[in-house]
């Protein structure tokens, strides 16, 4: 038996970082850990291809370029998918627009497509666009969660009986053993962290100051839905106002934020999930032989 996502993606566990920073080094050490790291690939396609190359430098193991489609015009979009292709990049992953616009452009040119949904319509959309593997973002998440507000113990299931045979990545609120266990339980294949990889040790350099402030400070009420279509989740203005002097500075994380107290390594972070993880679902088993072996009151 194997993981559908570890062999989709050619990597050791099923833990892909979202789009959460444009430079690269965070990106190499998700990848050298064993997830898929990511490049937030929101620049000109020449800083995509500059930052491909360093991320080179740095691994040579698979990673992914997100790309928001409703950012940029078409054509930039159409730009930076030929050099994704040029540079032979693993993997793309795309989110808040179509999969249509350049999901068989990637891969007819030999790149594995990922696609964030956060409902069962676009699912089936994306399927129908030919994507490789869906990442489910519910309401909780950090990302772009669209217009209807979907948890994620209803998303994920939902997806699921929707599409049955791609690869499925629940999106986000995981911050834990209990979150990767939970989201397995529902049906995915594996994670697509945000939040909490931001507040890892080394992604510190990639960030300002505020980011593990606010996410470290925050509590389940500290975030909120941004305007728009794409309706980031974003740090309240009030709660940013308490805890930096200032409302300026909007941060978009999860509401996982609420269960992040301490900054800890990216090596770490992988043992908590991929080694708790399997002894909480012992637990969680064992919880279930007590049921069974409760005897009825009569
Ligand atoms: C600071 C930040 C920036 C993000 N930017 C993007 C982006 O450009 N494209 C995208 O698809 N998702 C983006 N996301 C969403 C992440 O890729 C990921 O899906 C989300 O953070 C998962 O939820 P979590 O934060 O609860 O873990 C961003 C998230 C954060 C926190």
């Amino acid at each position: 038996m194997s993981n559908p996502i570890c062999d989709l993606f050619g990597i050791r566990y099923p833990l892909l970082m979202g789009g959460i920073t444009p430079k690269p080094e965070l990106g190499a050490v998700i990848s050298n850990a064993g997830g898929l790291g990511c490049i937030e690939g929101i620049m000109q396609a020449d800083g995509l291809r500059e930052a491909i190359q360093q991320f080179r430098t740095m691994s040579d193991k698979p990673f992914s370029i997100n790309f928001p489609l409703a950012q940029g015009t078409p054509e930039m979009t159409a730009e930076k998918a030929k050099v994704c292709i040029e540079e032979q990049v693993p993997v793309v992953i795309t989110s808040a627009g179509s999969p249509k616009m350049i999901t068989a452009q990637l891969k007819e040119g030999g790149i594995k497509v990922g696609h964030v949904v956060a409902s069962t319509y676009h699912a089936q959309k994306a399927a129908d666009a030919g994507v490789d593997c869906l990442i489910a973002e519910p309401t909780e998440s950090g990302g772009y969660r669209g217009e209807h507000d979907i948890a994620m113990m209803v998303l994920i299931p939902s997806v699921r009986r929707t599409v049955p045979d791609i690869p499925l990545a629940a999106c986000g609120t995981v911050a834990d053993r209990s979150g990767i266990v939970a989201v397995m339980a529902l049906g995915a294949d594996g994670v697509q962290l945000g939040t909490r990889i931001m507040v890892t040790k080394e992604a510190q350099s990639s960030y300002g100051d505020h980011v593990a402030k606010l996410v470290l400070a925050a509590t389940d009420t500290s975030t909120m839905s941004a305007e728009g279509r794409i309706r980031p989740r974003i740090s309240k203005p009030d709660f940013a106002e308490e805890v930096l002097g200032t409302s300026s500075k909007r941060t978009q994380m999860g509401q996982v934020s609420a269960l992040i107290d301490e900054i800890i390594s990216v090596e770490d972070l992988f043992k908590e999930l991929f080694e708790g993880g399997p002894e909480l679902a012992r637990n969680v088993v064992a919880k279930f032989d007590e049921i069974a072996q409760t005897t009825p009151v009569s």
